[in-house]
């Protein structure tokens, strides 16, 4: 059954009409022709696909388009403003942290993600006292909640430093 649906997407709003079996990966890439969003497992197991959902991150090959109503979807390319970078792409750079263009976009939407849930103070399976007030980004924070993005090379090591950077300028480390 194809429905009628609007997305705001990196700022602006689209409409579009769609299956009501589309995903919002495919929404975004097939139809709208935002290709940041890359289509790795197409399972919810390689991050390749991850967004920003009202800011918080999701694996858009798991979300029907059709529920996302007016949510705010961001993509890498979305967390740009006025030309500029976000300050994660520049961290990316900085430590050398930019791999391919398949899993790149879905970390750096990871990780503004992660920086997110650290500010609002949200544990992960690592946090040790989960009655401290807020959230240290430590290097094992950083890779246990970067642990759903996956890279088909193991080149990991750089993409640590390039959030913590980030984490401590935002007073998360
Ligand atoms: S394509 Fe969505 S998690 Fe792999
Ligand atoms: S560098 Fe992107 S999958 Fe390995």
């Amino acid at each position: 059954m194809d429905t009628e649906i609007t997305l705001r997407v990196d700022g602006a709003a689209r409409s579009l009409t769609v299956d009501t079996r589309t995903t919002l990966l495919d929404a975004l890439r097939e139809r709208l022709r935002n290709t940041s969003p890359k289509k790795g497992c197409d399972h919810g197991q390689c991050g390749a696909c991850t967004v920003l959902l009202d800011g918080r991150r999701v694996n858009s090959c798991l979300v029907l388009a059709v529920t996302v109503g007016d949510a705010e979807v961001i993509t890498s390319d979305g967390l740009a403003t006025d030309d500029r970078p976000h300050p994660l792409h520049d961290s990316f750079v900085e430590h050398d942290g930019f791999q391919c263009g398949y899993c790149t976009p879905g970390q750096v939407c990871s990780a503004a993600g992660v920086l997110a849930e650290a500010r609002a103070g949200w544990p992960s399976h690592v946090t040790e006292d989960l009655t401290a007030e807020g959230v240290t980004l430590t290097d094992a924070e950083i890779r246990e909640r970067m642990s759903g993005n996956l890279c088909r090379c193991a080149a990991y090591a750089n993409i640590v430093p390039a959030v913590a950077a980030v984490a401590e300028k935002e007073g998360v480390r």
